[in-house]
């Protein structure tokens, strides 16, 4: 929780127990009062509206022009990887960088690492053992969402959402495989829609040879970061998919 929950809110807390004291409980007028004061508290503290979880195929980052590098630790498996768990405004701008005296500590989440080089690979050159990437992560993304979340629980969330949001599985299901054939994206948005009840955002990227492929999958969560909800707001751009897209192999 943090400096946030602060003087001001005991106070607030104080005021609640006094009036609690001198009304009704079954006042429906004092359940609204007591709502739009801790709504006011806690918006001050959690300060994001929702987050995008967003997942990235291998595949689609690897066979492009500026290509990548596998993990000191060896390929990744051929499965969607988290790219991030992002703290995001419904005015479609998000927050970044929140708390510079918060850097990643790997310490705290030692308990995850193993599963964190299965499930949120790192694919970015020069090769290295996932660190920079989650650290990254952490520090842009995570530290806006610290009074929620503390650096495990937020690498938690991300890992639980992943095995949620089982995204091969369902596209499988549904014909849909890394085949490096051509699927419509409506079919494969409809697909995911069916398969987690949301629907999804999808965004393409290019190939060496100039085909649009998948990319990433966003999906829209609550501040809690443990349940899906739909998008208050989708990414700005268009995600850059043509109705067709490639969906290639890793
Ligand atoms: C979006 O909302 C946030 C939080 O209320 C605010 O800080 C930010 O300035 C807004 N951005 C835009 C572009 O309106
Ligand atoms: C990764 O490498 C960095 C040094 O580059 C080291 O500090 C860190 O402990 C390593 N982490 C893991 C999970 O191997
Ligand atoms: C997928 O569609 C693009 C654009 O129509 C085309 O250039 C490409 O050859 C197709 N790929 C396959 C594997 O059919």
């Amino acid at each position: 929780m943090g400096t946030k929950f602060n003087r001001s809110v005991l106070i607030k807390l104080l005021l609640l127990q006094c009036l609690s004291v001198l009304s009704e409980a079954q006042d429906s007028d004092f359940f609204y009062f007591v709502q739009q004061v801790t709504d006011t508290s806690m918006s001050e503290a959690q300060d994001f509206d929702f987050f995008y979880f967003v997942q990235q195929w291998p595949g689609s980052y690897c066979d492009t022009s500026q290509s990548c590098c596998y993990p000191t630790t060896g390929k990744p498996p051929s499965d969607f990887g988290i790219h991030g768990l992002w703290p995001n405004y419904k005015n479609g701008s998000y927050p970044s960088y929140c708390d510079p005296d918060n850097p990643y500590d790997e310490s705290e989440i030692s308990d995850l690492i193993s599963s964190m080089q299965e499930n949120w690979a790192s694919l970015s050159c020069p090769s290295n053992n996932g660190s920079t990437f989650w650290s990254h992560e952490w520090e842009k993304h995570g530290t806006c969402s610290e009074s929620v979340l503390d650096q495990h629980g937020y690498f938690q969330a991300a890992l639980k959402l992943k095995s949620k949001v089982d995204l091969l599985q369902i596209l499988q299901s549904a014909g849909i495989n890394p085949d490096g054939r051509n699927y419509t994206v409506s079919v494969i948005a409809s697909a995911i829609r069916d398969g987690i009840g949301y629907t999804p955002w999808i965004a393409c990227n290019v190939d060496v040879a100039g085909n649009r492929q998948l990319y990433e999958v966003y999906v829209c969560v609550d501040t809690s970061g443990s349940s899906l909800i739909e998008c208050p707001v989708f990414p700005q751009g268009d995600g850059k998919c043509t109705s067709s897209v490639e969906f290639p192999a890793f």
